[in-house]
Formats: structure tokens, sequence, C-alpha cells
């Protein structure tokens, strides 16, 4: 009676397809959306594409309709922009603005009503570019830094309500997006820049597993006093 009912989007590939799988090893009753890909066994996978509020709406709002409530918003779904600031178009700048910042807006706001029944809370996956500059990523990274910003101010308008706000902040992590993302690396990256995209910590990339270890963290009843945080997963890069 007391499994918690638990959103993940983008739970179709990379982190949050690993997110789902251990939101649901935990006991949680867990849908995960995407537009594209298939979600673990034993999620139950919704397509939903949210950048667009009637997809969003109708989604969410059955969830939250079905089960009177939703315990946890996990907000993973993304897309990368990565090129020259000159070359950046109107599409690109409107796509990952779409998806990556308007996204986490219209799920959070249509599932207010239904976190406000369960004190849920929401986290966001924003990511390095969100906190640090990075080069060549300037679309992006002012989605992500809205991102964490939106997580930020929103964490204390709901403060006194209960409901929580967070957001994990990746660093290169073994995901279609990363191969997406160096193939789209400038021949002559300057190595000063390049240094910047670098991880400090030894050892290999962060494996989605981890990143979505940092999502579980935050949305369990052991974080109950982490609010506003913008957790920095990134192995020392920021
Ligand atoms: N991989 C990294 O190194 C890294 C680093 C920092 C931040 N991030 C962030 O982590 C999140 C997940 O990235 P990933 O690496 O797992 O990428 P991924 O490409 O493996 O997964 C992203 C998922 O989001 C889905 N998606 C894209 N647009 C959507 C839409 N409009 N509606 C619904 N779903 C949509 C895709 O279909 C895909 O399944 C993204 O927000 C990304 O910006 C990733």
């Amino acid at each position: 009676m007391n499994q918690r009912i638990v959103v993940v989007t983008g739970a179709g590939s990379g982190i949050g397809h690993a997110t789902a799988a251990l939101f649901r090893d935990a006991g949680d009753l867990v849908y995960g959306l995407d537009i594209a890909g298939a979600v673990p066994d034993g999620v139950a996978s919704r397509e939903c594409n949210v950048g667009d509020r009637a997809s969003v709406k109708a989604v969410i709002g059955a969830i939250g309709e079905e089960h009177g409530r939703i315990d946890v918003l996990a907000n993973v779904a993304g897309v990368v922009q990565f090129g020259r600031f000159d070359t950046i178009t109107d599409e690109q700048w409107d796509r990952v603005h779409t998806v990556d910042l308007k996204g986490p807006f219209m799920t959070m706001q249509e599932a207010l009503p239904y976190l406000r029944v369960a004190k849920g809370n929401v986290v966001n996956v924003s990511s390095v570019a969100g906190r640090v500059p990075q080069a060549y990523t300037v679309a992006y990274s002012a989605a992500k830094g809205g991102l964490t910003q939106l997580t930020r101010s929103l964490a204390l308008e709901l403060s006194p309500e209960g409901i929580r706000v967070n957001a994990v902040c990746p660093g290169t992590v073994d995901t279609p997006i990363v191969s997406e993302v160096a193939a789209m690396f400038p021949p002559d990256l300057d190595p000063r820049v390049a240094d910047r995209l670098m991880m400090m910590l030894p050892g290999p990339a962060i494996s989605p597993a981890e990143i979505g270890a940092s999502i579980v963290y935050l949305a369990s009843p052991a974080a109950r006093m982490i609010t506003g945080c913008v957790l920095a997963h990134d192995g020392g890069m920021s």
C-alpha cells in the first residue's frame, strides 16, 4: 500500500533507463516516459513528448488521476546541442530549450497537484554545463543553467508545502548523448578548452546507474531535509 508512484522521463535510454530500473528495484511503481527506446522490464511505458504541453498533460494527468498522487518526478529526458556559437540556428536553440528547460517546467506544473497530495519531490537532471561555463555548448548550457535556477527557485517556492526540488549535474556519462557530443567536436579544438571538458578523478566514465543512484538518493526519505540542492556528480569536472 505504501508503494511510491514514480515518474521518470527519458526512460528509454541512458541515465533515465538506469534510473527507472533502480526505482523499480527499490519496490516503487515506476512509469517510464519517452518518445523513443524501450523502458526497462517491470516499468510501465508511456509515450510522452516532454516538449509538448498536450502530451505532458495527458500522460502525467492520467497517471496522477489513476493513483491520486505522484511521489517522485525525475526529469531525465534531454537533448544536446553542440557547436560553435556562430553556427547555432534558431531551430537548434528552440529544440534544446523546449526539451531541456520547458520540458521540466511543463512536467513539474502538470505533476504539481499530485505531488501536493503525496508531499512528493522532484529530481531534475541538469548538467555540469548548467553549473560552470562550457565552450561549444552555449545553447545547451543556457538551457541547463536555466534548469538549475528553475530547480533552486521552485525549491524555495514549494518548500513551505514540504515539496522538495533538487537537481543532479552529471559530468561525462557513458551514454549515446556523449558519442553524439564527441562527433560534434571541432577538429581544431583548443586544448585549453578541451581541458575544461575533462573529469579530474581517474577511472572510467561515470555510468548511468551511478547518476541514477544520486537521483534515487535525492528522491528518498533519507534526503528529507535536502531541497534546492544542485549536486555535482561530475568527477571533479566543475
Ligand atoms: N550523458 C552525459 O554525459 C550527460 C552529462 C550531463 C547531463 N546529461 C543529461 O542527462 C540526461 C539524460 O541523458 P543521457 O545521457 O541518458 O541521454 P540519452 O540520449 O541516452 O537519453 C535521453 C532520452 O531522452 C529522450 N528524449 C529526448 N527528447 C525527448 C522528448 N522530447 N520527450 C521525451 N523524451 C525525450 C530520448 O528519446 C532518450 O531516450 C539529459 O538531460 C542530459 O542532458 C547527460
